[in-house]
């Protein structure tokens, strides 16, 4: 585990480099991210480039001992580029070409604009590709932020078409799989198929829409892949990394993470709705490839971009930093260094302020360094719950939501947040991943069918897992058309019921649902009303014409158990949910979080206000030497990490 800092010695006078380098080093960093913005400079015009400021930059830094993450800058072309070359920029869904001005103007998927990436990328990597300092690599900046996964270029509706030919071979196969009869889209040119932002009335076919945003999110992959190839032929046993920006959901982020050595996340606290959802993406980011990951930017102050900015208190930046590392960061970079004297982040805290004062987040930073390297890192322990996601579910859910307010997002961090409020820890994978080693997995609205999956979820089941499925489960195909069978297709043997009926609810008229010996629970949004052939029904409708009918049953599958819920799944059900499944559950002070790690646990207090917390048995706290305590303690964002 190492932390480090985003620098851009661009932005700051030469001067300041060696100061700044020996600052990172006295608060204990020891990565330093550089370059990822900076092509203008590298290549101020075709062909002339100018090395000789990243040279020192290189030289300066690594003599003060930093190892180099060095970034790859092709999410900001430099003006002479997209000048010259005007039809790499993207189209909008508005139709509109963006201009120069920002960044990730260009489309990935544009042939011309892979060229002359791969030009720069492999000049950079042939100079700096076996420097001794440079430890790694980021390949681009956030591929697919600012809402630039898709494009709707010219280019681009080429290469969606000839995409389409490789996956269906034939129109007729394209037709059948689209159910193109429908409205008369029977395609006969493979020139004919629109792109989804061409305008139409009554909306494009579903089946259509989810194989473009199939195609736009491979066609980002795919450039991260054009760049691992260079990278990892010029700069040999030098990790590969790139970095996701949360809430860009237009790319599969578990094919982006197949491409690279290591996935990173930038980690803006503000920018989520609670704490919670920090903890989601960590263990997201985390189950993309089943392995530690990196925080390539956590939030070091305040920051520019959210609606209001609020203040980072004192403590906080410590406790989002053992956070990054509970959840299973084994490196956390702070952005920014200094804050910054230009451009469009003008407002954005780093370590140092704009008169290179050293920030509160500087001293916290510090602390963490040297608790860490006296007392060792929290090492995330392995996870027995699954969370079960799928990007082509997420998109086709986004297409047709059906009841108001349904997100497949929302579902999965409101099943997040009430697992992460018991104390549950829990790994985010994908739909498909192995199971084994998992006691309870919760599939999240799996809406298009996989019959393989649903034979190997038949297995783990009975081999002893417990599965738990909410409503909208395998009701269409994987081309996005409905099943001709009753849902959840292909899962009926396991659940011991099949869906009699499926409503949305309207807003303001919620069903309840009572499960046994319990109150009644105001149950909103959607409703299944379950016919149970083998399951029992745990919990039955009421508030409706279909009160009484099963709303979630449980049936016993060899030594497992499948629980089906045709009720959204609320916190307030969750919570009668949990603890008959999983005997350790039980609700946490609010506020607390409780990771499980591989010699103890981690307590986290993220609010401001003091708390104890009982914990049965006694505690050793690793970080002070205190012992026998049985409660714990937690001045407001207070961390105490706990050893039996
Ligand atoms: C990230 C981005 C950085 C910087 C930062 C500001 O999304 O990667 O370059 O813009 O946000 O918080």
């Amino acid at each position: 585990m190492a932390l480090g800092v985003c620098y851009y010695p661009e932005h700051w006078p030469e001067d300041f480099w060696a100061s700044d380098a020996q600052k990172m080093r006295d608060a204990g960093l020891e990565y330093v991210r550089i370059g990822e913005f900076a092509w203008a400079l590298m290549q101020p015009a075709p062909d002339i480039y100018d090395w000789e400021w990243l040279d020192l930059a290189i030289e300066t830094l690594a003599a003060a001992g930093l190892k180099i993450v060095l970034g790859t800058p092709t999410a900001t072309p430099p003006a002479w580029l997209t000048a010259s070359e005007p039809a790499v920029l993207r189209v909008g869904p508005d139709g509109r070409r963006l201009a120069h001005g920002g960044r990730r103007q260009a489309c990935l998927v544009n042939e011309r604009y892979r060229e002359l990436s791969r030009g720069i990328v492999s000049d950079l990597a042939r100079r700096y590709g076996l420097h001794p300092a440079v430890a790694a690599w980021q390949i681009d900046n956030e591929i697919g932020n600012h809402g630039s996964g898709r494009c709707y270029c010219d280019h681009c509706r080429a290469a969606f078409q000839h995409w389409l030919q490789a996956r269906y071979g034939s129109l007729s196969a394209l037709n059948t799989a689209w159910g193109a009869t429908f409205w008369s889209q029977t395609y006969s040119a493979w020139v004919q198929i629109p792109l989804p932002a061409d305008p139409v009335g009554g909306g494009h076919n579903p089946s259509l829409v989810l194989d473009y945003r199939r195609w736009a999110s491979a066609g980002q992959v795919s450039y991260c892949r054009m760049q691992a190839e260079i990278l990892q032929a010029h700069s040999p046993g030098r990790p590969l990394l790139t970095n996701i920006a949360p809430g860009d959901d237009e790319i599969n982020w578990f094919d982006l993470a197949a491409e690279v050595d290591t996935i990173a996340w930038d980690n803006y606290p503000h920018g989520f709705p609670d704490w919670q959802a920090v903890a989601l993406f960590h263990d997201h980011v985390r189950g993309l490839k089943q392995k530690p990951f990196w925080v390539m930017e956590q939030q070091p102050g305040p920051i520019n971009w959210t609606p209001t900015n609020p203040p980072v208190p004192p403590g906080q930046v410590r406790a989002w930093t053992y956070q990054d590392a509970a959840h299973g960061a084994e490196s956390v970079l702070y952005f920014r260094w200094r804050a910054c004297w230009l451009g469009q982040e003008q407002y954005h805290s780093g370590l140092l302020d704009q008169a290179s004062r050293l920030s509160r987040g500087y001293g916290e930073a510090q602390t963490v360094a040297q608790e860490w390297h006296a007392h060792g890192q929290p090492v995330a322990a392995p996870r027995k719950v699954a969370l079960l996601i799928s990007y082509d579910d997420l998109w086709a859910q986004q297409l047709d939501p059906h009841a108001q307010g349904w997100s497949y997002w929302r579902l999965v961090q409101t099943i997040h947040r009430s697992l992460t409020n018991h104390g549950i820890g829990v790994d985010v994978l994908r739909r498909g991943a192995d199971l084994s080693g998992y006691s309870l997995a919760v599939a999240v609205a799996p809406m298009l069918a996989d019959p393989i999956e649903a034979a190997g979820w038949m297995d783990w089941v009975a081999a002893g897992g417990t599965l738990v499925c909410t409503p909208r489960a395998a009701t269409k195909g994987q081309d996005n058309r409905t099943v001709g069978e009753a849902f959840p297709a292909d899962l009926t043997d396991l659940f011991g019921m099949d869906v009699a009926e499926w409503t949305a609810l309207d807003p303001a008229r919620p069903w309840e649902v009572t499960f046994t010996n319990s109150a009644s629970i105001t149950a909103p949004m959607w409703a299944e009303v379950l016919h149970p052939t083998l399951a029992n029904p745990i919990a039955r409708w009421g508030g409706s014409y279909a009160a009484g009918e099963a709303a979630i049953t449980a049936c016993t599958y060899g030594k497992g158990l499948a629980v089906y819920s045709g009720a959204y799944p609320t916190e307030a059900l969750l919570a009668e949910l949990w603890p008959r499944l999983l005997p350790s559950a039980a609700l946490l002070p609010a506020n607390i979080e409780r990771i499980e790690l591989t010699d103890g646990i981690l307590l986290i207090n993220h609010s401001e206000e003091a708390i104890s917390v009982p914990l049965p048995g006694s505690w050793r706290d690793r970080l002070s030497n205190e012992t026998g305590t049985n409660s714990c303690y937690l001045p407001g964002l207070g961390v105490r990490w706990l050893t039996q």
